[in-house]
């Protein structure tokens, strides 16, 4: 099977989030398992300034945006899973110092990106039978490859991949003739919602199948406020939103060989492990050396998703308890950032703030933590859970999204049958986290089980070749169907 993957980051080139990690791992996997896949990211200054191996394609053409005609020249990376990764460069739209930011060209950029990607899937050998698009970056994809003058034969089949409901692409009116698309497709049952052009809501419409990265998040989002005002537009879906679990890049998160730690470990030495990690992260923070207190850690981004609130609520809560010390590496708002920097200034021994993105750096915090904290108000899967479990660090997480697939919470019964990885909190309230943290700590105390717990949650296989798998199935089914009709 020929897949194009399409998306906005991956890594090794660029990353600001989860989807990196997804898009980077994903075609890997596929690749492992026979399918020839080509993904495409656009080329930004990230992704060209870290030294890797990127050569021009030999492939340049202009794109059509709006009016203009915009040159898209081609280069191409041989990726270590063996698939090839192609980036759109422009400089215009992609030589900036953030990936993502609030740029008055947005609907520009990404509608170059968008229509650049779905040219080039017409233009690399045999056809694709399937273009996977992630996010509403690429969401303007399936529609392009439906209505234009056939860019793609027949056969080929568009899949779109929800990571984040919340993020829909969403352009004034004016911006349609940007999208390439007749102002007819411009109606509230495909392109238009409340009057703007929605380029996630175009790719659910469009595309021949939806799936998102969990089954719980498949399900929020079939209805208000999970489905974040698109839950009518899967309704009218045929068929129902798959939901699949992330994996995990096992070899990228692996404490048995992790450059970033001083002493690598596993289930056996675990103790020792973290404890040498603890040292090298609190020595890199300029922090005391670790003094047997728990470390509480949170890795993720400053945004209100994530729960920010409640973890400044819990530092102010248990910081001057003298039982734990908290570790946090974010980036993001403003506001948060302040939040987090006056708790760390009020309690100088016990919290610990780190506010940027350093990828070595979120994997020594996982390896000397020992509980991490989710509590985000909603989670589509969430990845850090995931590294957590895998470093020995037990999740606190709350009950959303994959956060309820990927942590069963610890309780007598679940400690009995070997299942419990994590601690789990029903409600977005201060309270509930802070009690879940304090059970977490309580177990911590208790030796003998905490060991038990880690040796769980280290053996839990997040490895993706399962996951690609599953994809592999639904592309597999798709292919055999006829496609999404459109209306027209
Ligand atoms: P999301 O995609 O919503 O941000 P995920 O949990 O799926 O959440 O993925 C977050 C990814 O970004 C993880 O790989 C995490 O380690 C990484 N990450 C987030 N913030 C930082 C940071 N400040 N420094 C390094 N890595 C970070
Ligand atoms: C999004 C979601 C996160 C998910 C990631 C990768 O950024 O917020 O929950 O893990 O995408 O799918």
């Amino acid at each position: 099977m020929r897949v194009l993957e399409i998306a906005s980051e991956a890594i090794p080139f660029a990353k600001t989030g989860g989807l990196a990690d997804v898009a980077g791992a994903l075609p890997a996997a596929l690749a492992r398992l026979g399918c020839e896949v080509t993904l495409v990211i656009p080329g930004h200054r990230e992704a060209l300034d870290r030294g890797l191996a990127i050569e021009p394609a030999g492939i340049g053409f202009d794109v059509p945006v709006g009016a203009r005609r915009v040159p898209a020249r081609i280069l191409r990376a041989t990726v270590p899973g063996g698939h090839d990764a192609l980036l759109v460069d422009n400089p215009e739209f992609f030589d900036r110092p953030a990936l993502y930011g609030d740029y008055a060209d947005d609907a520009a950029r990404w509608m170059f990106f968008a229509r650049a990607a779905a040219e080039l899937s017409a233009r690399l050998g045999a056809p694709f039978d399937v273009v996977h698009c992630h996010d509403w970056q690429a969401g303007l994809v399936p529609a392009l490859l439906k209505i234009l003058p056939p860019l793609v034969p027949a056969a080929t089949r568009t899949v779109m991949t929800i990571h984040n409901m919340a993020y829909q692409g969403s352009f004034p009116a004016s911006d349609m003739p940007l999208t390439g698309l007749d102002w007819r497709y411009f109606n509230w049952r495909q392109m238009e919602c409340h009057d703007r052009v929605n380029l996630l809501k175009t790719g659910l419409v469009f595309a021949d199948l939806v799936t998102t990265v969990s089954p719980t998040y498949a399900r929020e989002i079939q209805s208000a406020p999970g489905g974040c005002g698109l839950e009518g537009v899967l309704a009218t879906r045929s068929g129902t939103v798959a939901g699949i679990v992330n994996g995990i890049d096992t070899a990228a998160w692996d404490p048995r060989n992790d450059p970033h730690l001083p002493r690598p470990y596993g289930p056996d030495d675990a103790r020792l492990g973290k404890l040498a990690g603890g040292i090298a992260l609190f020595s890199r923070l300029g922090a005391a050396p670790p003094d047997g207190r728990p470390v509480v850690a949170f890795v993720g981004r400053l945004a209100g998703q994530k729960g920010v609130g409640l973890v400044v609520d819990l530092l102010h809560r248990l910081a001057g308890s003298g039982r734990v010390r908290f570790v946090i590496l974010g980036t993001g708002d403003a506001h948060w950032e302040g939040e987090l920097g006056h708790a760390a200034a009020e309690h100088p021994g016990a919290v610990h703030v780190s506010l940027g993105f350093d990828e070595g750096l979120a994997h020594l915090v996982q390896a000397a933590a020992d509980l991490l904290l989710v509590p985000s108000l909603y989670e589509p899967c969430g990845l850090t859970q995931l590294y957590a479990q895998r470093y020995g660090t037990l999740p606190v997480v709350r009950a959303t999204g994959g956060l309820v697939d990927t942590v069963i919470d610890v309780s007598p019964e679940t400690v009995r049958e070997g299942s419990a990885s994590g601690f789990v909190f029903p409600h977005v309230d201060a309270g509930e986290l802070e009690r879940a943290v304090i059970r977490g700590l309580d177990a911590h105390a208790d030796g003998e089980l905490w060991q038990r717990l880690v040796r769980q949650v280290m053996g839990l296989d997040w490895s993706w070749d399962t996951r690609a798998r599953e994809y592999l199935r639904l592309f597999e089914r798709t292919c055999s169907q006829p496609p999404q009709p459109v209306e027209s």
